[in-house]
């Protein structure tokens, strides 16, 4: 084996919330070619019955590998990392990467009084997904957690600040304020863009968790173990598509991600599934 891979990293989100997590592998590995899908065209996921999301999960993940020659896929999206994570890494050529388990870390390691929140889609929240991964990492921590439908709808409107999502807020995360919890999984990649309203809301005891960082170590760690890095002295290409308004995707992306998000193209469907 060579150790050197330049085949894209794959990425998918429903919308714009992934770019939360295209931020921070652009930013661990910038070697690297990355190849992100935003499902806008179909967004949310949230509301959505499980196994559509699978539907759309495998559809965008097979495209990345088949029509992109993806080396390893990234499902940037909690809802969609809950309901086809299992079977995404049983089918795909390549190796998967979920936001979920890099999160359940991260907020482990995070409380200091053993009592943690996690918010999310009422798709993740619903699937029990975070229960299982926590238990996992620590089958002593107590926690709460609570689905808030809405805080998506805010952000794929560029809504992050004012009254309206305060006040959502405010009602949505009730029951985690009263839990007295010191740490809070923002457990849907679109939550980070409402940090600083859910940190009013939460005050200052509580540290807010996002899996972004987790996860593009979690990747970082698994390129290097597989031997699939890409040559450390190149430059990485971005390229960005969506299954939406490409020209919205293109101006509204580039505000949330940074100048790597200088245009974006249309995803189509692959016929080759
Ligand atoms: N950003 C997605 C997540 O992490 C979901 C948003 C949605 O489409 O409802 O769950």
């Amino acid at each position: 084996m060579t150790g050197i891979d330049n085949r894209p990293i794959g990425m998918f989100d429903s919308g714009f919330g992934g770019l939360t997590v295209a931020r921070a592998v652009i930013d661990v590995l910038p070697a690297e070619d990355v190849v992100y899908i935003g499902d806008t065209g179909r967004y949310p996921y949230g509301p959505r019955p499980a196994h559509e999301v699978r539907e759309f999960a495998r559809e965008i993940a097979w495209s990345l590998v088949n029509d992109h020659n993806a080396k390893a896929i990234v499902v940037a999206c909690n809802t969609a990392s809950a309901a086809a994570f299992d079977e995404l890494s049983r089918e795909l050529p390549v190796p998967v990467v979920s936001v979920v388990e890099p999160g359940a870390r991260a907020l482990a390691v995070a409380t200091r009084v053993r009592r943690v929140g996690v918010i999310g889609t009422v798709g993740t929240i619903s699937s029990g997904a975070y229960q299982r991964a926590l238990a996992a990492v620590d089958a002593d921590l107590e926690f709460v957690a609570t689905a808030c439908p809405g805080f998506v709808e805010f952000v794929e409107r560029g809504q992050t600040s004012g009254d309206e999502v305060m006040l959502l807020a405010e009602r949505l995360l009730a029951p985690i304020v009263a839990a007295n919890i010191d740490a809070l999984l923002l457990g849907c990649t679109h939550y980070p863009y409402l940090s600083r309203v859910i940190s009013e809301v939460m005050g200052t005891g509580v540290v807010l968790v996002s899996s972004a960082d987790e996860t593009a170590f979690a990747l970082a760690d698994m390129l290097r173990a597989q031997d699939l890095l890409a040559e450390t002295d190149r430059v990485g290409t971005h390229s960005f598509l969506s299954s939406g308004d490409v020209e919205w995707f293109a101006d509204f992306g580039r505000r949330l991600l940074g100048p790597e998000l200088s245009s974006a193209s249309r995803w189509e469907r692959s016929a080759n599934e």
